[in-house]
């Protein structure tokens, strides 16, 4: 692996290595660490948060709740592992006017989290996010909170970022909402902890629960049908985290594991709630030998380690209720699927195309030059297994998930892998060229 430029701008350059081998953990989860300190914030005590993500997409999470008056300390982690946090909540009511913008960053999850955190408030708020951010769908949330009695204005008629919140009055509704978006989900039950009366969202299928699990141990009455979920208002209890590794930043490693020739690779520590693991579901269906080791529970959550190694991998189908619980993952998923036997089918992913960037689109941007067979669809893609992949110069176009999957193609194809806007592997995994070098035998 070589390194030119820094900052934003780094571009790297990954070569096949002879074989893969050695050990990684993961940063936290970045879903469960924006929960852990968003809700603890609006809790009653002090929470201890450990493994916090290292990632800039929960810096973002903190930045806004200390900007809004929540006590929050900050410090290494235990055995170099994350970060930690101390939470000092401030109750549910007890948020307080920001003196500036609230900066998302470029995290989708810490703008809708905290829009339900934020809405019928007393205190005006306006949220914003980066140039990706500003052009994601947040329709999705400002209507149903709108419906919940928020006054809530945003640019393009109520659908893009900036979001300005002007209190109102919150009741609780019966919503159901066209995709399954956790994110969604999460910030009408964040609303509905402060809403008259009950709210009510449905899905048309599960998507991650670590909402509905946390505010359960937190003390909050979340009644679930399937994929449907209710809430009433109540304070919560602060409770400690100690956050799983991310299944989605393992991912890569796994995808690496099976799709190298000479590969044993172990991922410590990863988060095996159900409603994550598609990845797994669809690898195995693909042929590839993953062994889950060491399955245990931590705080609620089901973790294990994983192994995986060389494997002869076949194409598959992926649609339906699946995406949900890979949607992140389908970056990644497509080297794997791009170096096995017969054709891959991705479809009902559309969502895909609202993402950090057009994951559609970004994928087929480097796939097909690098020699992948890959024939776009409005709601996914076709892929059918080739032998190799060749050297190729991509952009992640900003998107960290698209910069880490162009790495896995670069341990694997038979030429350089160039990847321009390598620094975007920063907002979920600042440690990931790190761990890259680790597992290659090359010390960087
Ligand atoms: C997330 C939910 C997913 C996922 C995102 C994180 C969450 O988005 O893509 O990276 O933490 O709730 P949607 O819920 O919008 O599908």
């Amino acid at each position: 692996m070589s390194t030119v430029g820094s900052g934003t701008v780094k571009a790297v350059t990954v070569s096949r290595p002879s074989q893969l081998r050695g050990t990684i953990s993961p940063p936290g989860d970045k879903s469960i660490s924006h929960r852990a300190a968003i809700l603890n914030a609006v809790s009653v005590g002090e929470a201890r948060v450990t493994n916090f993500s290292s990632g800039e997409d929960c810096t973002s999470t903190v930045g806004i709740l200390l900007a809004l008056g929540v006590n929050i300390s900050r410090g290494p982690g235990l055995h170099g592992q994350g970060d930690s946090l101390i939470v000092r909540g401030v109750g549910m009511n007890g948020l307080t006017e920001a003196g500036d913008i609230l900066d998302a960053g470029n995290s989708g999850t810490a703008i809708r989290l905290m829009a339900g955190i934020l809405a019928g408030r007393d205190i005006q708020s306006i949220l914003n996010g980066d140039e990706s951010i500003r052009s994601r769908p947040m329709g999705r949330v400002i209507d149903p909170l709108r419906q919940m009695g928020a006054h809530i204005s945003a640019r393009d008629d109520g659908r893009l970022a900036p979001i300005v919140f002007h209190g109102g009055e919150l009741h609780g509704i019966d919503f159901s909402q066209p995709v399954a978006s956790a994110q969604v989900k999460s910030c009408l039950l964040f609303a509905g902890l402060r809403a008259e009366g009950e709210t009510t969202v449905r899905s048309p299928a599960p998507s991650r629960d670590h909402s509905e699990r946390m505010l359960r141990a937190m003390g909050a009455p979340v009644v679930e049908n399937g994929a449907d979920v209710s809430i009433t208002p109540c304070e919560l209890s602060a409770v400690d985290v100690d956050v799983p590794g991310d299944i989605s930043s393992a991912a890569f490693w796994l995808v690496a594991g099976i799709t190298h020739p000479d590969a044993e690779i172990t991922v410590r520590n990863v988060g095996l709630n159900p409603t994550r693991t598609g990845l797994l579901t669809v690898l195995e269906q693909m042929g590839a030998d993953i062994e889950i080791v060491n399955e245990r529970d931590s705080a609620g959550e089901p973790v294990g380690d994983l192994i995986a190694r060389s494997s002869k991998l076949r194409g598959v189908n992926i649609a339906g209720d699946l995406i949900p619980s890979l949607i992140d993952e389908i970056p990644v998923i497509a080297v794997a699927a791009a170096l096995a036997d017969g054709e891959t089918v991705i479809s009902e992913a559309e969502e895909l195309r609202v993402k950090e960037s057009d994951r559609i689109a970004a994928t087929v941007a480097w796939l097909r030059p690098a020699g992948g067979e890959v024939e776009d669809r409005p709601d996914g893609m076709t892929i059918s297994g080739v032998k190799s992949l060749r050297g190729v110069t991509a952009d992640s176009f900003g998107d960290h998930r698209i910069a880490m999957a162009l790495a896995i193609a670069g341990l694997v194809a038979e030429g350089d892998v160039n990847i321009e806007n390598a620094a975007a592997a920063d907002i979920s995994y600042p440690t990931y060229w790190r761990d890259l070098e680790s597992i290659t035998g090359v010390v960087g």
